[in-house]
C-alpha cells in the first residue's frame, strides 16, 4: 500500500489548489493509498530558527511541534504532495515555513532519499507568463537536494477562487491520484 503525505498551502478552503488536493486525495484513497493531509495554514508555523536542536530530544523540531507530525508522516511516506497557490511569484509562506524545517532531516541524520515529490500549483497569471518559475526553482531544487524525484502540475490563469472546478484539471489530478496509489 502506498503512503502519501499531502501538504496544502492555501488558506482558501474552497479555492483552486484545495479543490485539486481534495480530488487527488479522494481518488488516491479509493485506489487503496493511505493518505495523511496537513493544511499548512492550520499549523501556524513560523520559519526555522536554525537553533540546531532538531531531533535532540526525540522530536523533529525543538520549537514547532506542529512540524513533528509532518516530519513523522514524511519519513513514513513514499510520496510527498504539495498543493499551493503562487504568492508573489513564489511559494506561499505557509509552505515555505514547512520546507525550511526540512533542515531537521539533515541535522537529525534522517534518511529521506528515494521519495517522490509532486507539486500541484495554481496562479492568476497564465502559464505562458513564466509565473511557475519561482515554484519550480524552489520546489524542484529542494526535492532534488533531498534525493527525491520531482513532478509538477501547474495551472495558470486561475484568478477566481474555485474556478478550477470547471476545468479539465480536476480529471487530470484525479487520474494522478489513482496513479500515485499504485
Ligand atoms: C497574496 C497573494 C499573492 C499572489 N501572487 C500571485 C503572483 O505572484 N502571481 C500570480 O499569477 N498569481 C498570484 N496570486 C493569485 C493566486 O495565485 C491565484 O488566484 C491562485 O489560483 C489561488 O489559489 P487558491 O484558490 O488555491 O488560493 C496571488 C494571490 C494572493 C492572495
Amino acid at each position: 500500500m502506498k503512503k502519501l503525505t499531502v501538504i496544502t498551502g492555501s488558506p482558501r478552503k474552497s479555492g483552486n489548489s484545495n479543490a485539486l488536493a481534495d480530488a487527488l486525495i479522494q481518488e488516491a484513497e479509493k485506489a487503496g493509498a493511505e493518505v495523511k493531509r496537513f493544511d499548512a495554514c492550520k499549523l501556524n508555523m513560523i520559519g526555522c530558527r536554525a537553533c540546531g536542536g532538531c531531533y535532540k530530544k526525540g522530536h523533529a523540531c525543538a520549537f514547532e511541534h506542529g512540524f513533528d507530525d509532518v516530519a513523522d508522516s514524511i519519513l513514513a511516506s513514499d510520496v510527498i504532495v504539495f498543493t499551493m497557490p503562487v504568492y508573489w511569484f513564489s511559494v506561499p509562506g505557509q509552505i515555505k515555513s514547512i520546507i525550511d524545517h526540512f533542515y531537521a532531516f539533515m541535522i537529525g541524520g534522517k534518511d529521506v532519499k528515494g521519495k517522490h515529490c509532486v507539486v500541484i500549483a495554481t496562479s492568476g497569471q497564465p502559464n505562458e507568463s513564466g509565473v511557475s518559475k519561482g515554484i519550480t526553482d524552489a520546489m524542484k531544487g529542494s526535492a532534488e537536494f533531498l534525493g527525491w524525484t520531482y513532478e509538477e502540475h501547474f495551472f495558470g490563469g486561475m484568478n477566481v477562487p474555485g474556478a478550477i472546478r470547471d476545468t479539465e484539471a480536476i480529471a487530470q489530478i484525479q487520474e494522478l491520484g489513482r496513479a500515485l496509489a499504485k
